[in-house]
């Protein structure tokens, strides 16, 4: 408990306002602040996130589909559960496998996102695993769609994303990419481009850049850069960085965990009521904690209903008090 305080101690009043305001820390928050996202070195030991890759490919190898890790053949949707064009697993209770609780509730990533909201009364979203298998040449193709995961009407630093990476993640290994700074300029970009058509979006708090949002961010100076990272690493960015993923190289998986926390004060208690019952049915939401946005199990493959079902994870999760609290279930007041 003792670090716990001294790292809380060291935060000064409030959370991070990535305004330019800021004060240095001498740590990846500077990063953050700075470039819009940064990477945490070691959240996770390098042996326990290899650990955590291993269940993620024999939860894929689980569903008794064909997949197998070491034939890269069967790396094939009708070989897999339903995986989407982007890499992400979100139906048949993965969400909530073990090793999804297990990482979300490791020390190292817990306490990243305690000194950046300053407070250790948090929610973690139930959010999505993702795979991006080395060979998939017949899988979806996955094309850029550049983003920032904030409406454009709610300008300021809201929310801060992020996964843990398990699989060495080199410059040409495919995964996160952002373009460094644009969370920055985010205001000024939507003024600007007011008039702009938007690209729609199932909901609001996404906004996809066109061919002229690109050129915009390319005339301001900003360029992309493909994050890297080991395994264990913890990468984090503000979610009006501009971002997206890039598909795996040939020869290297890339597998990661999204993990995005937020602090409870900013969730209603509608929201944690919601939550509860997301966890309780073992369902996903998107990286937002407070559950606006609740999945369903039952996956779809080619339009209907996959065959495969599996409405409970293949292994429960057993939450420690830690990892219970970040449910936002103990916060709910009783009538
Ligand atoms: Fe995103």
């Amino acid at each position: 408990m003792a670090s716990v305080s001294t790292a809380l101690q060291s935060v000064s009043e409030g959370r991070l306002k990535v305004d330019g305001t800021d004060p240095i820390y001498n740590d990846w928050r500077d990063d953050l602040v700075r470039d819009g996202f940064a990477v945490i070195k070691g959240a996770i030991p390098e042996d326990r996130a290899l650990g955590y890759a291993d269940k993620m490919l024999a939860l894929a190898e689980s569903f008794g589909l064909g997949y197998k890790r070491d034939d890269p053949s069967t790396v094939h949707p009708d070989k897999l559960p339903v995986i989407n064009e982007k890499g992400m697993l979100l139906n048949y209770g993965a969400p909530h496998e073990d090793f999804v609780w297990d990482v979300r509730s490791e020390d190292g990533v817990v306490k990243a996102f305690e000194k950046v909201y300053n407070t250790e009364d948090l929610i973690v979203s139930f959010d999505a695993i993702n795979y991006g298998f080395s060979n998939r040449t017949c899988m979806p193709a996955n094309k850029p769609w550049p983003h920032q995961d904030q409406d454009p009407a709610k300008p300021g630093f809201r929310c801060l994303q992020g996964l843990v990476n398990l699989l060495p993640n080199g410059p040409n290994d495919g995964g996160l990419i952002v373009c460094k700074g644009g969370h920055l300029l985010s205001e000024q970009f939507h003024k600007d481009m007011i008039n702009e058509e938007r690209i729609p979006a199932w909901t609001p708090e996404w906004y996809g850049y066109t061919e002229a949002g690109m050129k915009w961010l390319e005339k301001a100076g900003l360029e992309w850069v493909k994050v890297e990272a080991a395994p264990g690493d913890l990468i984090v960015w503000d979610s009006r960085t501009p971002h997206y993923n890039v598909p795996a190289s040939e020869k290297q998986d890339r597998l990661a965990i999204y993990t995005c926390f937020m602090p409870v004060a900013d969730a209603t208690q509608e929201d944690l009521i919601r939550k509860k019952d997301a966890f309780e049915k073992r369902l996903g939401t998107t990286h937002w904690p407070n559950a606006r946005h609740v999945g369903s199990n039952v996956a779809k493959r080619n339009g209907s209903e996959d065959l495969v079902s599996r409405d409970r994870p293949l292994n429960e999760p057993k939450l420690s008090e830690r990892a219970f609290k970040l449910t936002g279930i103990p916060y709910i007041k009783a009538n």
